[in-house]
C-alpha cells in the first residue's frame, strides 16, 4: 500500500491531550497538504477522545495553529488555491482541514482506519483495551504508532498478537514544537510500516532517532537517572543543610554549572513529580541491577505536591515555587510549605562558589555560532576549578556520560551520537552527554 493510501483514514486516540493534540494537529496538518495536492483522492482524520469538551477546545487549537501556519508562508498555499487572495487563504485552509477532520467520542470510527496513533494516558491495561477492540474490529489490520514513553512496545504486540503491527512513534512535548521523535522499531516490523513512519516523519520536517525496544527507550532512559542522580545528591547534601537549601544548590549546579537550560528540580516539576515517578515505575521492572525509584519523590507525591503545567502552559509549583517564571521558593517537607529564595540563596550560593570565569548562561552558549568554542574554554576553566558547586557538577556530568555509555552497552541506543543528538534536540542540552570534555 502506498504511503498516501495509509494516510487515507488515520484516527489519533487521546486527540485532545497534550501530546495527542500536537500529534493530532500535524497529521491534519500533512492530511490536508495531501489532499490539496492530491484532489482525487480521499481522506479522513479521526480525533478520538473521551471529553467533548476536550474536543471542542482541540478543535479551536487545531483552527488557530493552521491560520498562523498559513498567514506566516502564504506563497506555499497560493499554489493550492489558484486566483485566492492572501487574505482569504487562511480560512480556505481551515475550511480544508474542516473537510477531512472528524472528531469523536466513539472507538468506533477507529475501525475503518489504516494507521492509529495512539496518545491516551500512561495507562498499558488501557493502551492494551483500546488498542485491542480496534483490531478485534478494524478487517484493515491496522498499524499503531504508540506514542508511549516507557511501556516496552514488545508487550503491547505480544499481548495483542499483533505480529509487529505496532511500533513506536515517541514524539517529545510538545509534538507541534519539538523535532525529536525517537522510532522504536523491531524486527517483526515490516519494512513498508518503517519506510511509511519514515516518510511521515520526513512531511512533518522531525528528526528521528532509532530507539531499542527497551522500557523509556534513549530519552527517559537517561532522563529518569539522571533525574535520580541529582535527588540523590540533593539527600546527600542535606545531612549538611536542610533538604529545601540542597535541592536549591542541585538545581542550581545542575542548570548553571552544567550550562543546562532547566536545573534539575526546575525540569522535574516541569515534567510532573507525578508522572516522573509513574515513568519510574514503568521501566523499573525490566531494569536488572538498578532500582529507579526515589523516595522524595514518593514523599512529595504524598503531600499533593505535583508540579506540571497549568492549561496556559505556566508552570505549576513542585519541588520549586515559580512566580512569573522565576524561581522564588523551595519546598520544605517539615513544614510542608515553601520558604522563601531569599531567605537562603546568599547562603547556598556562597557554600557553592562562583562559577568558573569563562562560564556564560545557556541561551547564550547553545546558540552561539562559537558554540563549540564557549564550551571548549568552559570545560577547560571547570575542570581547574575546585569549588563545591565545581566539583558536584564534574561529578553530575561524568554520571551523565555513565548513564550515555549504559545505553549504548545495553544496547537501547545504537551509538553514542544517538544519545547525544536525543538529549541535544529533545532536552536541549547544549551538549550531549558522551563526550570528553572531562576526560583526564
Ligand atoms: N507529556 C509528555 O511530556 C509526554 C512526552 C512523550 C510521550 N508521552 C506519552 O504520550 C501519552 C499521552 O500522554 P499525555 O501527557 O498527552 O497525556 P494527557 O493526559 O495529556 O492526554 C491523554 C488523553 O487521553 C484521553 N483519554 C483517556 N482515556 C481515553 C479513552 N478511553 N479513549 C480515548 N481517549 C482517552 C484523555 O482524555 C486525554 O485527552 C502517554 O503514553 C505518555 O507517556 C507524554
Amino acid at each position: 500500500m502506498e504511503y498516501l493510501d495509509k494516510l487515507s483514514n488515520v484516527s489519533v486516540l487521546g486527540a485532545a491531550g497534550k501530546m495527542g493534540s500536537g500529534i493530532l494537529l500535524l497529521t491534519a496538518l500533512e492530511m490536508t497538504d495531501q489532499s490539496l495536492r492530491n484532489p482525487g483522492k480521499s481522506f479522513r482524520l479521526n480525533a478520538i477522545d473521551v471529553s467533548q469538551e476536550a474536543l471542542d477546545g482541540l478543535l479551536k487549537y487545531v483552527e488557530k495553529q493552521a491560520r498562523k501556519k498559513v498567514e506566516k508562508k502564504p506563497e506555499h498555499y497560493r499554489s493550492y488555491f489558484p486566483g485566492v487572495k492572501d487574505e482569504e487563504l487562511p480560512q480556505r485552509y481551515v475550511e480544508a482541514i474542516n473537510k477531512i477532520l472528524f472528531p469523536s467520542l466513539q472507538l468506533s470510527v477507529a475501525y475503518d482506519s489504516y494507521l492509529i496513533f495512539e496518545a491516551v494516558i500512561e495507562n498499558q491495561d488501557l493502551k492494551k483495551k483500546l488498542l485491542g477492540d480496534i483490531d478485534k474490529n478494524n478487517p484493515n489490520k491496522p498499524w499503531f504508532f504508540t506514542n508511549t514513553s516507557s511501556i516496552p512496545i514488545h508487550l503491547l504486540n505480544d499481548a495483542l498478537q499483533l505480529n509487529g503491527r505496532i511500533l513506536g512513534f515517541h514524539f517529545y512535548n510538545p509534538p507541534a514544537v519539538q523535532k525529536l521523535v525517537e522510532l522504536i522499531t523491531n524486527e517483526h516490523n515490516s519494512a513498508e510500516m518503517i519506510a511509511f513512519a519514515k516518510e511521515y516523519a520526513k512531511n512533518l520536517r522531525k528528526i528521528i532517532v532509532p530507539s531499542n525496544d527497551f522500557a523509556g527507550f534513549i530519552g527517559n532512559g537517561h532522563f529518569m537517572r539522571d533525574a535520580l542522580y541529582g535527588i540523590k545528591e540533593a539527600q546527600k547534601l542535606a545531612s549538611s543543610m536542610p533538604l529545601y537549601e540542597a535541592v536549591y544548590a542541585i538545581n542550581k549546579v545542575s542548570q548553571d554549572f552544567m550550562i543546562r537550560p532547566m536545573g534539575m528540580f526546575q525540569l522535574i516539576d516541569y515534567v510532573g513529580i507525578d508522572v516522573v515517578k509513574f515513568i519510574m515505575e514503568v521501566m523499573n521492572p525490566y531494569l536488572e541491577n538498578e532500582d529507579l525509584h526515589s523516595d522524595l519523590l514518593d514523599e512529595m507525591m504524598e503531600t499533593g505536591v505535583k508540579g506540571g503545567q497549568n492549561s496556559d502552559g505556566s508552570q505549576k509549583d513542585g519541588f520549586l515555587q515559580y512566580e512569573k517564571g522565576r524561581i522564588t521558593g523551595v519546598y520544605d517537607l517539615n513544614s510542608k510549605s515553601y520558604v522563601p529564595l531569599a531567605s537562603f540563596k546568599e547562603k547556598v550560593d556562597a557554600f557553592l562558589g562562583e562559577k568558573p570565569a569563562a562560564w556564560k548562561p545557556w541561551k547564550e552558549v547553545n546558540f552561539s555560532p562559537d558554540k563549540k568554542t564557549l564550551l571548549d574554554n568552559y570545560f577547560a576553566a571547570l575542570r581547574k576549578a575546585d569549588n563545591t558547586g565545581a566539583r558536584l557538577a564534574k561529578a553530575y556530568i561524568k554520571n551523565s556520560c555513565e548513564i550515555g555509555k549504559l545505553l549504548v552497552d545495553t544496547g537501547v541506543a545504537n551509538s553514542a551520537e544517538d544519545v547525544n543528538t536525543v538529549m541535544l534536540t529533545g532536552f536541549f542540552h547544549a551538549y550531549g552527554p558522551i563526550n570528553d570534555y572531562l576526560k583526564d
